[in-house]
């Protein structure tokens, strides 16, 4: 049988997954820097509040609404405020499903979309399954991550549709600046793009620079048509419900969100239970993220105070989100490195190449990691690198 051209050649594993699978077959202990579930991370979540919200009278109706219910819509809007109405919104179950129904609606097979990168490595999947291609277009750094809006600007082509960022940037923390907002979404709209704006960490200030862009929400008039996207696998740390919205804004955007609505009606694929709990669950988000940013916090004042006896090792800003890069001297390539580490330390970490970091010394560790393991895990780590 054929397959399509847009999935991969192979489905085997990288190396450092199979180094994995083994070592945990044989039983050895591995201490995991890298764990980005929060339901496996030991935080204390209101169990029966989270039970009752999904079991609610409303779960047993059928009542289906392409855009997703009024209710979880209107909580939505509320949670994000700054103006946005639950008209402006659209209920997916997921970020990557918000990202399937962009693409459908934005592009034609062969158009592309521009990615800075390093970013979320799943973006080029995305885009492929939908019959796109994500092309990157590296940021850089000097102090802080800087878009190259130049750079960006020079790699937009006839088949180009949209750009998408992530404010604030997975792994790289980087929240958008003021000035880096205004001049994309000005060339977004000479250009005749779209914006697609990923927030699902924007709730994750850690070392936030005085002039970041919070939200592209911010914005109540943008030039370009703007699609912020989110939901509660990360604001609520609730992956599993399978909730996440798109917004829209900007240039015709009540024609996008009826389009939208369009593609949503052919899958409906938000549950009954998800919807109704949405009210319910957005409420009890703030305590949950409450108990998140205190372990991102934690772990960073723990990787700074292990960092502060080594200094050919150091760290890079954490302006916001759920990782950190590691900064290390360059004597291997990076994949070797998180193997070596792995196999002599039993330390999981994962390789700048993983998302894209240009050169080596890079590795990418998790905040989110329960605050013993990471101590141990440096511990253990840190005199290998
Ligand atoms: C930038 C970014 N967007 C979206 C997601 C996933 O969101 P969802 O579970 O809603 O698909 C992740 C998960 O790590 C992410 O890093």
């Amino acid at each position: 049988m054929r397959r399509s051209s847009r999935l991969p050649d192979h489905f085997e594993s990288n190396p450092l997954s199979r180094l994995l699978a083994e070592l945990q077959a044989a039983g050895a202990p591995v201490l995991d820097l890298t764990r980005s579930n929060s339901t496996a991370c030991g935080f204390s979540y209101p169990e029966a509040a989270i039970r009752a919200a999904l079991s609610g009278p409303s779960v047993l109706r059928y009542a289906a609404d392409p855009r997703g219910s009024s209710e979880a819509r209107e909580a939505v809007a509320t949670h994000h405020g700054h103006g946005l109405r639950a008209e402006d919104l659209l209920l997916t179950a997921s970020t990557s499903e918000g990202y399937a129904l962009l693409f459908k609606l934005l592009g034609d097979p062969g158009d592309e979309v521009l990615v800075p990168s390093p970013s979320y490595p799943l973006f080029e999947w995305l885009a492929r399954l939908e019959g796109l291609q994500a092309r990157t277009v590296p940021s850089y750094f000097h102090e802080r991550w800087h878009l190259d809006l130049g750079a960006l600007e020079s790699a937009v082509g006839t088949r180009t549709r949209a750009i998408v960022v992530v404010n604030p940037n997975n792994p790289t923390g980087h929240f958008l600046s003021r000035s880096e907002w205004a001049g994309l979404t000005e060339f977004c709209a000479r250009q005749d793009l779209a914006l697609l704006v990923d927030e699902v960490f924007a709730d994750y200030a850690l070392e936030p620079p005085v002039d970041r862009l919070p939200t592209a929400l911010d914005d109540l008039d943008p030039p370009c048509p703007v699609f912020l996207l989110s939901g509660l696998s990360k604001i609520a740390a609730l992956p599993q419900v399978k909730l996440g919205w798109i917004a829209a804004r900007g240039p015709g955007s009540a024609a996008s969100l009826e389009a939208l609505a369009f593609l949503a009606d052919q899958y409906l694929s938000v549950s009954a239970s998800a919807q109704a709990a949405a009210p319910a669950l957005l409420a009890l988000a703030p305590a949950i993220r409450g108990q998140v940013l205190a372990r991102l916090r934690a772990n960073l004042a723990t990787l700074d105070a292990a960092l502060a006896d080594r200094p050919h090792l150091s760290r890079l800003p954490v302006e916001g989100g759920w990782s950190v890069l590691l900064r290390r001297p360059a004597l291997d390539a990076d994949d070797t490195c998180a193997l070596r580490l792995l196999r002599e330390a039993g330390v999981l970490t994962h390789p700048g190449s993983f998302f894209d970091l240009p050169g080596d010394g890079h590795l990418v560790l998790s905040l989110l990691t329960p605050e013993s393991d990471f101590r141990e895990g440096l511990a253990q780590a840190l005199p290998s690198l």
